[in-house]
């Protein structure tokens, strides 16, 4: 079964990456959630997209220039705050829902971030729903390399020749390709040698059947009721 995974929580109705998109995310029947973490100035784990908090909240500036305490003082929609990755954990630890964290440092190398994180993945004993993610493949080899038992795979956003071999090559079990970088053929091959493909962003119907069909470990989208029902009817 192709798992669902709500990229930025269930981010076509609720805001994204605030813990309304989360909640809706398990109420929506979705097996998981796929977040983006940042850090603050003072080293706090923020769950945001942006490296700038102007297109989510009614603030502006970079993350990194604010404390743990005033970041917390912008809306990032519906008077959600923007979480603390903490915040989710303790979440977590009252459901089974599986975790895509993406490590959001392609801008900036936030120092110490993997370290910050792998220590409260194993502080929140959630090693086993945790799936470390990024286009910066440094950190997902530095993961592999830390924390071999939490699961990892590195994003790719263009199609590779044989994307199973890069993941085996770098000790990942999985890779989350552009869906549009994930053709049956490469899904089929990525199976055969037991490397788990999950590709984003998946909104589109017709898509979403063709990649479950074809067996992908899960696929990652805006819109995991769509997405349920899809599966619903495969
Ligand atoms: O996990 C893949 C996907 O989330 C990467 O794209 O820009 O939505 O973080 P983006
Ligand atoms: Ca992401």
């Amino acid at each position: 079964m192709t798992i669902i995974l709500a990229h930025r929580g269930y981010s076509s109705k609720f805001p994204e990456n605030t813990m309304k998109a989360f909640v809706k995310t398990a109420e929506a029947g979705a097996e998981g959630l796929e977040l983006d973490v940042q850090m603050t100035k003072d080293g706090e784990l923020v769950v945001i997209h942006d490296e700038k908090i102007d297109r989510t909240t009614n603030g502006k500036g970079y993350v990194k220039d604010y404390t743990a305490k005033e970041i917390r003082k912008f809306d990032a929609g519906q008077k959600e705050p923007i979480p603390f990755l903490k915040d989710v954990f303790t979440w977590l630890s009252g459901n089974s829902m599986i975790c895509n964290i993406e490590f959001k440092n392609g801008l900036f190398p936030y120092k110490g971030m993997e370290d910050k994180v792998i220590s409260l993945v194993r502080e929140y004993q959630l090693e086993k729903r945790i799936i470390l993610s990024s286009f910066n493949h440094y950190s997902v080899v530095y993961a592999n390399q830390f924390a071999p038992e939490i699961e990892t795979a590195p994003i790719l956003a263009e199609g590779l020749y044989m994307p199973w071999i890069y993941a085996q090559s770098i000790r990942s079990k999985g890779f989350h390709p552009n869906f549009k970088a994930a053709p049956n053929e490469i899904i089929k091959q990525s199976l055969e040698h037991n490397i788990a493909i999950r590709p984003y962003t998946v909104n589109n119907e017709s898509e979403m059947e063709r990649l479950m069909k074809a067996g992908c470990s899960a696929i990652i989208t805006d819109d995991p009721i769509k997405a349920f029902k899809v599966r619903e009817g495969i």
